[in-house]
């Protein structure tokens, strides 16, 4: 019987890129326009486009949402030419939409590709995430640990007082609490509106972005996306499935999750070695947003292999 090829992560690597990067340039002219769904419509559509024009046997893992809510790549949709290696993918085509809408920092398109079966299938849910950058020891933290004792452990990792540790947090009413427990130690708090994975991503390069660790419940799939990152990039990250009700236990069971209790590490959630692709919307302090010159869109990507942990940031300019 004829065998699909193999995942070659190199030659499909500029592939991911230029789906990244079509997204970003359809969603720039709704920039600040205050309509967040149609300027997720509009990433999504590009992305999908050319999604299909990749020689790959793709299926959606993580995506706009289960089947019956959303008509363009939900988990489960089948995307890609239908030649070539079968490949599990995990995308937001707008990460960040009300970022997006309000023109502010950090909106990116994010993209991730595995050979099948290498993600975990996050339902869309909550989950609880706990990440830091690369150069610490195994399990110097973990989300067992009471924050305090995060932020302490980290600092005598790190060699520096607990408040010289920045700490990234969604700005929620959820995390009083947990905001709370961070002020105790001193430690700095960097609060996001919106957009996780970016905040995420930044602990991986503390040394520009200023931010050590990440704590903070989430959206799940996008935890998957933010895991697909660090292990290109490097860091520690874990993550717990939060449930608040049934209907979301459901949707576990029905993404084939049975320990609805399980920590999952880094490696629990990308299994095997992925690309990765972000391209920036609006600026922010990982990458430029898309610029717009009245006949040519220029925008900035980034774009990581896992297996060999290269970066490359790649800038396309393209008359429109
Ligand atoms: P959207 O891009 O779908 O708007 O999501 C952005 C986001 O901020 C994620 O980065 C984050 O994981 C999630 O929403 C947080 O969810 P909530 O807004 O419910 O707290």
């Amino acid at each position: 019987m004829h065998q699909p090829p193999e995942f070659h992560d190199r030659m499909l690597s500029l592939g991911l890129a230029r789906v990244s990067e079509a997204a970003a340039m359809a969603s720039a002219h709704l920039i600040g326009h205050g309509d967040e769904k149609a300027a997720d419509q509009a990433a999504v559509n590009a992305m999908r486009e050319q999604l299909n024009q990749l020689d790959i046997r793709g299926v959606v893992v993580i995506g706009e949402g289960e089947r019956d809510e959303a008509p363009m790549l939900y988990i489960g949709e089948k995307v890609g030419s239908g030649e070539g290696p079968e490949v599990d993918i995990a995308l937001d085509p707008l990460e960040g939409t009300a970022l997006t809408a309000k023109d502010m920092p950090n909106a990116l398109t994010v993209i991730a590709m595995g050979p099948r079966n290498s993600m975990l299938h996050a339902p869309d849910v909550y989950m609880e995430k706990l990440a830091i950058g690369p150069g610490y020891p195994v399990d110097v933290v973990t989300l067992d640990m009471e924050p305090v004792e995060r932020i302490r452990a980290l600092a005598a990792a790190k060699g520096c007082e607990t408040s010289d540790i920045n700490v990234c947090v969604l700005d929620r009413p959820r995390h009083d609490d947990l905001v709370k427990e961070i002020r105790r130690t001193g430690a700095a708090i960097r609060f996001i509106t919106d957009g996780d994975v970016a905040g995420i991503m930044h602990c991986a390069e503390p040394h520009l972005t200023g931010i050590d660790m990440y704590m903070g419940a989430g959206g799940a799939p996008e935890g998957v996306l933010a895991a697909s990152a660090l292990k290109c990039m490097g860091g520690q990250m874990y993550g717990k499935l939060l449930f608040r009700n049934d209907d979301e236990r459901g949707r576990a069971a029905k993404a084939g999750i049975t320990d609805l209790n399980r920590v999952y590490t880094l490696n629990d959630m990308v299994t095997r070695h992925v690309i990765f692709a972000a391209t920036g919307v609006t600026d922010g302090s990982i990458l430029p947003g898309v610029k717009r010159m009245p006949n040519r869109y220029t925008t900035e990507t980034l774009l990581m292999r896992s297996k060999t942990g290269s970066v490359r940031r790649m800038t396309y300019s393209n008359p429109v």
